[in-house]
C-alpha cells in the first residue's frame, strides 16, 4: 500500500481521534494502515476538546439518534480505555465521578427541571438536587445555586492524553502515520482503486477512508455528491490552574458555561459555539464570557491563574450526529460530523467502521448514521 501501484490495505486522510481509532482497531487485526495527516496528529478539534463523555448533559430534545450512539459508546468505553492504555503504556486519564448540571435562577431552574423530566423519560439515571444537595457534594458552588441534577453517567478523559495514546497504540499496532502531508486531491474512478495525491505524490489503497474533520467536505477532486455535509463550528476555551486536584471533583454545567477538572490540575472551561468558518481568533469577549460564566457558579475561580486559552472546530453536520459508513463507491468510506461528541463516540466509530471495513458488518445504529442520509441539493 501507500506510494506506486501496490493496492492493498486502508488509507486514511486525517489523523484526528477519529482516524486514529479506527486505524488503530484495523490495525490491532493486521490490516496494513496508512494515515495522512496534514498537521501534527491530534492537534485540531480533537485537543481542542473538553473531553467530557457526556450522556445526560448533551441530552437536546428530538437528537434521539445521537443520544443513542453515545449511549452505545459508553457501553464500550472503559474496555476501550483498558485496551487503549495497555497497548500504548499511556495513562488517559478516565473518570466516572460524573457531572452536575445547575441552576442558577429560578428561569434557569425551570429550564433544567423540563431537561431533567425528559432525562428521565430516557430512562437516564439522573437525580434531582436542590442548592444545598449540590453544594454538599461541591462546596465551592457558589451560596445562590438554586438546584441541579446529578448525571452519574457522564464520565471523561484527558483528550489530550487519548490523541498521545492514540498515536502511540496505531504505530505499535503496526500503522504508518505521516504527518505534515495534506492530501491535495482524491481521485475516484470506477473499477480501480480510490487514490489521493498528497506531498507530490500519489497514494493508492484498496479502501480509502475520509476522517478528516471539519475539512472533510474541502478536498479538491471529489465530486459535489461525494462530499460530507459537515461545517466548522468554532468553541473557544481555556484552562485555569486548579490550588488542588480536589478543588472540583465533578464536571459542572450551567446555563453558560461548563468546567472539567483534570486530574493534572487544569480546569477546563467551555465553550463557545459560534459560526465563524475556519476563523482561528480566539477573543477578548468570548474569554470574558466564559469566566464569568463560571465565576458565577464558582466564586472564588476569581483567583485561579489562566493557563491557556484557544479555539478548535467542531465538524457539524446537518442534524448533529456524524456521518459515518460506506459510499456508492467502491471503496470509499465516510467517518466525520462527530460535532460536540467526537471524544465520547470514539470506541463506537472505531468499531462500526473497523468491523464495517474487514467485515462488511452493518448494524442498524450504523445504516442510520449512513452518508446517504444526506444528498447535496436534495
Ligand atoms: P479533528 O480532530 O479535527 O481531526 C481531523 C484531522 O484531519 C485534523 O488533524 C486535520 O489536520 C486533518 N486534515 C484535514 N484536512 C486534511 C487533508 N486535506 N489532508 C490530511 N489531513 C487533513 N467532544 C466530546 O465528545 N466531548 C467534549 O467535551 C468535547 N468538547 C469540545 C470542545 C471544543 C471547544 C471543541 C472545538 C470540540 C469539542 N468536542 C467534544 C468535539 C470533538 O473535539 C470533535 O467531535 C472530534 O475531535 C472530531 O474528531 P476528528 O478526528 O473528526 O476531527
Ligand atoms: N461537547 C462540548 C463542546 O462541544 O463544547
Amino acid at each position: 500500500m501507500g506510494r506506486g501501484a501496490n493496492d492493498q490495505g486502508t488509507l486514511i486522510i486525517g489523523g484526528g481521534v477519529i482516524g486514529m481509532s479506527i486505524g488503530w482497531r484495523l490495525a490491532q487485526r493486521g490490516e496494513p494502515v496508512t494515515i495522512l495527516e496534514k498537521g501534527q496528529a491530534g492537534q485540531e478539534a480533537s485537543s481542542a476538546a473538553a473531553g467530557m463523555l457526556s450522556i445526560a448533559n448533551e441530552v437536546k430534545f428530538q437528537e434521539d439518534l445521537s443520544l443513542l450512539l453515545r449511549l452505545e459508546s459508553m457501553k464500550l468505553y472503559p474496555d476501550f480505555v483498558g485496551d487503549l492504555e495497555s497497548s500504548s503504556g499511556h495513562d488517559v486519564d478516565y473518570r466516572t465521578d460524573g457531572a452536575i448540571a445547575i441552576s442558577l435562577h429560578a428561569d434557569d431552574t425551570a429550564e433544567l427541571r423540563n431537561l431533567y423530566e425528559y432525562q428521565l423519560e430516557k430512562k437516564l439515571p439522573v437525580r434531582w438536587l436542590s442548592g444545598n444537595e449540590a453544594r454538599e457534594l461541591e462546596p465551592v458552588l457558589a451560596g445562590f445555586v438554586v438546584a441541579g441534577v446529578m448525571c452519574p453517567m457522564d464520565h471523561q478523559v484527558d483528550n489530550r492524553k487519548l490523541v498521545e495514546a492514540l498515536k502511540a497504540a496505531y504505530l505499535r499496532a503496526g500503522g504508518e502515520l505521516h504527518e505534515h502531508c495534506e492530501v491535495e486531491e482524491v481521485r475516484l474512478q470506477t473499477g480501480s482503486s480510490p487514490e489521493v495525491l498528497a506531498a507530490g505524490e500519489v497514494w493508492r489503497a484498496k479502501r480509502l477512508v475520509l476522517a478528516a474533520g471539519s475539512w472533510s467536505g474541502l478536498i479538491p477532486g471529489l465530486q459535489s455528491w461525494l462530499r460530507p455535509l459537515v461545517r466548522p463550528v468554532k468553541g473557544q476555551a481555556l484552562a485555569l490552574t486548579m490550588p488542588s486536584a480536589d478543588f472540583l471533583t465533578h464536571m459542572i454545567k450551567t446555563p453558560d458555561v461548563y468546567m472539567a477538572p483534570k486530574s493534572d490540575g487544569r480546569l477546563v472551561v467551555g465553550a463557545t459555539v459560534e459560526e465563524m468558518g475556519f476563523n482561528r481568533d480566539v477573543t477578548a469577549g468570548a474569554i470574558y464570557e466564559l469566566l464569568r460564566g463560571a465565576w458565577r457558579a464558582v466564586p472564588s475561580v476569581y483567583e485561579l491563574p489562566l493557563q491557556e486559552t484557544w479555539c478548535g472546530f467542531r465538524p457539524g453536520s446537518r442534524d448533529n450526529a456524524p456521518i459515518l459508513g460506506k459510499t456508492d463507491v467502491e471503496g470509499f468510506y465516510v467517518a466525520t460530523g462527530h460535532f460536540r461528541n467526537g471524544i465520547i463516540n470514539t470506541p463506537v466509530t472505531a468499531k462500526f467502521m473497523s468491523e464495517l471495513i474487514l467485515d462488511d458488518s452493518t448494524p442498524e445504529l450504523l445504516q442510520r448514521l449512513s452518508p446517504s442520509r444526506f444528498v447535496r441539493g436534495g
